[in-house]
């Protein structure tokens, strides 16, 4: 079976009402980052931070899955098929997809405070000041901060090694190391750039689709279905 490699970011997220970090609407417009989304904003005001976080789990709750997410998971009948994903939400494994890997951690899962490997799955939208992990330390939620280390990049950067077809969808490319994952595919792979704004990559057999993640992904995904 071929392998199928798909990096995605906030734009697949976009049209199931989960805003993108970057575009001019987008999440960071009301916050910035060092208030709610590195080490320091925790030390100095968790109880925003928890909020911040409460709040984007309480949207994904209500959120659903779209045609792209759905897309993507279909291509499982004919490929091997693995997500590397950006987000912190659950959509891709919702939709069927079986093969995630989170590269800024899961917005559905606690972590400890102190040990950022014990991680805990979360009843409902809140995580409550007071909460503890089994070392008694206050919980958060499992996402990688600005600033943290990314666990998951080697793993993915293996994985962009491999591929035979690589996908990119919605992703603005602006944060390392996961926008450096692109490099890890070989030069001749073909590759599939989703996103109403194509970011500007360092590399070869790039094939540009400057369409939204529900119209784009499915064109691609329905090619990929009836190859040989
Ligand atoms: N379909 C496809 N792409 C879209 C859509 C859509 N409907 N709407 C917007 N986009 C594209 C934008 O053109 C942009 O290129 O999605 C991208 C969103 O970029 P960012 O907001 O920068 O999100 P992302 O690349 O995922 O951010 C990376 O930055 O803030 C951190 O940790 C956060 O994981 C996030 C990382």
């Amino acid at each position: 079976m071929k392998k199928i490699v798909v990096l995605t970011g906030a734009g697949i997220s976009a049209e199931s009402g989960l805003k993108t970090f970057r575009d001019s609407d987008g999440l960071w417009e009301g916050y910035n980052i060092e208030d709610v989304a590195t080490p320091e904003a925790w030390a100095r005001d968790p109880e925003l931070v928890q909020e911040f976080y409460n709040e984007r789990r309480r949207s994904l709750l209500q959120a659903e899955p779209n045609a792209a997410h759905y897309a993507l998971a279909s291509l499982q009948d004919k490929y091997e098929v693995h997500i590397i994903t950006q987000n912190i939400d659950d959509l891709h494994e919702r939709a069927g997809s079986e093969n995630v890997v989170h590269l800024h951690g899961v917005i559905t899962r606690s972590q400890s405070s102190v040990n950022p490997k014990l991680t805990y799955p979360i009843d409902g939208w809140e995580i409550k000041m007071g909460e503890t992990c089994e070392l008694g330390s206050q919980l958060r939620a499992h996402v990688v901060w600005f600033g943290e280390a990314v666990p998951m990049i080697e793993p993915a950067a293996a994985l962009c090694s491999q591929a035979d077809i690589f996908i990119l969808v919605g992703t603005s490319l602006a944060v390392y190391p996961a926008a450096g994952l692109i490099n890890y595919v070989p030069r001749t792979v073909t590759k599939y750039i989703i996103d109403p704004n194509i970011p500007t990559v360092a590399n070869r057999s790039i094939i540009e689709m400057p369409y939204k993640a529900t119209i784009g992904v499915p064109m691609v995904v329905e090619e990929l279905l009836a190859a040989e």
